[in-house]
């Protein structure tokens, strides 16, 4: 998949929240965006007790599974899990089309396991960091990750603001990967999740990041395709482009 292909930070990637879609018609919504020139779907699970809310799960994925095309192949579904415990569920999200599956270290007692758990299943793995989170999570983990994604708003709700000082922990995370990278050739995707929009993407960009979930940014306009084109234009004027 994509993020394996990738082989620098210079690809930047869009992952539209469903959160914020219609759930009404929520096959439609993931080829709309699509077809608007997103790259990934990013589904968010939270499970009224990890997160004080309650959304999706796996057979919403499977549902939307047949819907998540990009140019004739199957669209990358990012499925960010905002449950505890997590293990249970990682094989039904496999089975039903999840290719990469992201959870968060408090909401696992055996990290490395889940991660294992994860990579066994065919999918790729990513570790989920709250704004309140230290990094030394990725300290013993980064090996069998295929992404970090750094919250910047404390999970469980579309359309907060973006937690500023999330950008010099990006930063940080950034420098730790490109050692990484130049270490061992292996490139691990950095997302960033919450209240991304047209007006800071190229600010968290520039901090390292690159790949950048946003929900109600995209899904509360008309015009799905205007706004991630003036994302893309953002990015490209960046200077990390
Ligand atoms: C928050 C979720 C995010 C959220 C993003 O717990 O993980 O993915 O839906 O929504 P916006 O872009 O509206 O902040
Ligand atoms: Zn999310």
């Amino acid at each position: 998949m994509e993020s394996q292909k990738s082989s620098s930070n210079s690809q930047f990637v869009i992952a539209p929240s469903i959160l914020s879609a219609d759930f009404a018609c929520l096959g439609k919504e993931v080829q709309d965006v699509l077809v608007a020139g997103a790259d990934w779907i990013h589904f968010d699970v939270m499970d009224n007790h990890y997160v004080p809310n309650l959304t999706i799960g796996p057979l919403v994925c499977e549902a939307i599974r047949p819907y998540a095309n990009k140019d004739g192949k199957p669209a990358v579904i990012d499925v960010h899990l905002m449950i505890e415990p997590v293990d249970r569920i990682v094989p039904d999200f496999a089975k039903a089309g999840a290719n990469l599956i992201s959870f968060h270290p408090e909401a696992s007692p055996h990290v490395n396991r889940t991660l294992n758990l994860i990579r066994d299943q065919g999918c790729q793995a990513g570790l989920v960091l709250n704004p309140a989170t230290p990094l030394d999570h990725l300290e013993h983990t980064l090996e069998l990750l295929d992404l970090v994604l750094l919250m910047s708003v404390n999970p469980g709700f579309g359309g907060q603001s973006f937690i500023p000082s999330t950008l010099n922990k990006i930063a940080q995370v950034r420098t730790r990967l490109d050692r990484y990278q130049a270490e061992t050739g292996r490139h691990i995707r950095l997302e960033v999740d919450g209240g991304i929009k047209v007006d800071n993407i190229a600010e968290v960009a520039r901090a390292g990041a690159d790949t950048f979930v946003a929900g109600s940014a995209i899904y509360a306009q008309e015009n799905y395709a205007k706004v991630i084109q003036a994302m893309r234009t953002e990015l490209g004027k960046s200077g990390k482009a």
